[in-house]
């Protein structure tokens, strides 16, 4: 049997203290330790905030081109007419309101283990920045049932239906959009058999950006790129979302009420020989609003093997199967793409 994602991630231990979040619900100032230097986290209001990632009509005859270019040229866009219900989001929102909600105590019942991937906790790249962020997730690979069970004893079913049923829904999706992202790419059917196949890696990321006493000085979620081919990504009416476009700066991904957003992560910009890139992204918090968001990342099975496969073109990166990757990623991090680069 292909291994699993948290199989993949079990081989990558990390430190309990960079798991456990603190309690958000009873800190009333800033504490040293979430407090990152203010120019760091104000040049998020600067340069970008005039412009923004395409909003693209997945009905629209030309959706295939329009999702080409902004690949090309964002690395993201959103995405409405998406075909998966509004009241799904709206019925994870609240889970995730729920969950959230609780005393730490409850919430740390269900703390992932060090070399575990499912469960509450930090985000996983926390280990490689100086401070902390002004965040909580819970993270599924697989079944939420051993660490939901946890959290509530009795009453862990309406979360678990619900988590596996977003689960086969965003995979539905993912599909297509990766159908179509492939025939951009003109990538063969042969090379592309995984599509569609129980062997595909899906995991959901629910997070929580309580509101911040001092915004200017907190980071919800580091700059980063994800490990996945791409990302969904449904977020509240709040903004905080941001990426990062060269020349630009940081741009905000506006809340748009029906759309999803959609962003290339690593395993694509591999794929297509860096011709799509993997777009660097960041959370900025505020004062007064809490923010959730819901992430599905997708990606290949853990045993293909990522290689660029254009004849008429110079590899630039060497090939790596997503598993390997994964490992090169959980140890540097930003570092992971220029480790496997041919140049
Ligand atoms: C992530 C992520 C963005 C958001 O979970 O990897 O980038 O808006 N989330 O929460
Ligand atoms: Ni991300």
């Amino acid at each position: 049997m292909a291994s699993t994602l948290s199989e993949a991630y079990r081989d990558h231990p990390q430190f309990l203290h960079h798991i456990k979040p603190i309690d958000f619900s009873s800190v009333r100032s800033l504490p040293d330790s979430h407090a990152w230097p203010q120019n760091f986290v104000e040049e998020a209001n600067g340069g970008g905030s005039g412009s923004s990632i395409p909003v693209i009509d997945l009905m629209d005859p030309n959706a295939e081109e329009l999702i080409g270019f902004a690949c090309e040229e964002w690395g993201a866009f959103q995405l409405k007419n998406h075909g998966v219900s509004l009241s799904l989001f709206e019925e994870v929102e609240a889970e995730a309101k729920r969950l959230f909600a609780l005393p730490a105590k409850q919430k740390l019942k269900a703390l992932r283990s060090p070399n575990g991937a499912t469960g509450y906790g930090r985000a996983r790249i926390s280990p490689f920045f100086p401070k902390d962020m002004w965040h909580e997730g819970f993270t599924i690979m697989g079944s939420p049932f051993h660490d939901a069970k946890q959290i509530w004893p009795h009453d862990y079913a309406p979360f678990c239906e619900l988590m596996e049923n977003y689960q086969k829904q965003m995979k539905v999706l993912a599909e297509k959009l990766t159908g179509i992202i492939l025939r951009i790419l003109k990538i063969s059917e042969e090379e592309a058999k995984w599509v569609g196949s129980s062997g595909s890696t899906g995991a959901v990321q629910l997070n929580y950006y309580p509101q911040c006493p001092e915004p200017n000085r907190a980071m919800g979620l580091a700059p980063h790129t994800d490990t996945s081919l791409f990302t969904i990504l449904h977020q509240s009416q709040t903004e905080g979302l941001q990426i990062f476009k060269d020349q630009v700066g940081w741009v905000p991904v506006r809340p748009h009420p029906r759309a999803l957003v959609v962003n290339a992560g690593d395993l694509l910009h591999i794929i297509s020989n860096a011709r799509f890139p993997c777009v660097l992204h960041r959370v900025v918090v505020n004062r007064v609003q809490h923010r959730y968001s819901v992430a599905y990342f997708y990606g290949p099975p853990l045993d293909y093997v990522l290689s660029s496969p254009l004849a008429d073109e110079q590899a630039r990166f060497r090939g790596v199967t997503v598993k390997e990757y994964i490992g090169i990623k959980a140890k540097n991090l930003g570092k992971a793409i220029s480790l496997i680069s041919t140049n």
